[in-house]
């Protein structure tokens, strides 16, 4: 049987991704150029600089995915391009190149949810048994989804401010430690004691803030200079994973799910990874991550939901 190919594109934020997908289970290869190291000297992503970036960069990951492997563009069934949510002139960026390949080579041309594909991350290697609790966590998103079938979700929480991941990055700005922020406070809370007093935020049953947390650290430790960096990372990742950890229980307790799903950037972080193990121990269920190089945004989930999208029975 002919083989059936998928070619994903991601360009919705600050990487240019580009994959091809085999018959809806095989990643056949993927190329990454992300932006992460331009955006240090800003402390985040610039949109309209992340754009421009895209333009330079997306032949270059084009031209590098097809190298060395023998698949051409003529063998590829469907073009998936992720084009909502995310920064409009990065996602015009991916959504004219998928274009005009579609038109010179004659594929058909699929646009996809960026935040349904983030779902999908972990289908690489596990088996989904819907229906499934999600929590979507990265620097652009933030979410609790009831995620009832491959097809079908439901955001039912979300933050009121700051994401999560934004939420880090402005703390480590703070601190001076660096971009992206997660990493940085990860690595200098286990130096630190996570004993400072933090706000008791109150938001409603599945609803997150995070903003209020930012600003209560820099006025009462960082700008005062009462407390060590160290320990101002430690308290601030616990009390950060306690809220949304919290707020994933409740949606938790309240709908009936048989997985728990953990995606985006910020699942890459061993503590939540911790909390969120002992949480699935006690609802007794099965926790499931993607891999590290599918929880950033990337092209594979992206041709992953193309190729279910065009198979739907
Ligand atoms: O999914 P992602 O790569 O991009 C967006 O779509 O935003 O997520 C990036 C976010 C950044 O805010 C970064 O600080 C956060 O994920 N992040 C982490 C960790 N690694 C990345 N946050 C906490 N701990 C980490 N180890
Ligand atoms: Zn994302």
């Amino acid at each position: 049987m002919k083989n059936y190919y998928v070619l994903g594109i991601e360009s919705t934020c600050d990487e240019t991704s580009f994959a091809i997908i085999k018959n809806g289970k095989e990643l056949v290869k993927m190329v990454t150029n992300s932006q992460m190291e331009f955006f240090k000297n800003y402390g985040g992503v610039v949109p309209e600089l992340a754009s421009r970036n895209h333009i330079k960069n997306i032949m270059y990951v084009y031209e590098e995915l097809f190298e060395n492997i023998d698949i051409t563009i003529k063998d590829i069934d469907v073009i998936a391009v992720a084009t909502e949510p995310g920064l409009k002139g990065s996602i015009i960026v991916g959504l004219t190149f998928a274009k005009t390949l579609s038109i010179i080579h004659n594929i058909k041309i699929i646009e996809v949810n960026h935040l349904h594909a983030h779902l999908l991350s972990a289908m690489f290697d596990n088996e989904y048994k819907f229906p499934i609790m999600a929590l979507s966590v990265s620097g652009g998103h933030s979410n609790i989804v009831y995620f009832k079938n491959l097809y079908e979700f439901e955001i039912i929480g979300h933050t009121l401010d700051d994401s999560l991941g934004e939420a880090f990055d402005k703390v480590s700005m703070m601190l001076e430690l660096g971009y992206p922020g997660g990493p940085y406070i990860e690595n200098l809370a286990l130096k630190g004691k996570n004993d400072l007093p933090m706000p008791n935020v109150q938001t409603s049953r599945y609803e997150f803030s995070y903003s209020g947390f930012k600003t209560f650290i820099n006025q009462k430790y960082i700008i005062p200079k009462l407390a060590s960096p160290e320990d101002i990372a430690a308290s601030f990742q616990e009390h950060a994973f306690k809220h949304i950890v919290k707020k994933f229980d409740n949606a938790i307790c309240d709908y009936d799910v048989n997985q728990l799903l953990v995606v985006g950037g910020v699942s890459a972080n061993k503590v939540l990874q911790e909390k969120l193990k002992v949480l699935a121990k006690k609802h007794r269920k099965e926790l499931i991550f993607p891999p590290l190089k599918l929880s950033t945004d990337n092209g594979a989930m992206v041709g992953l939901l193309g190729y279910y999208i065009e198979n739907k029975k």
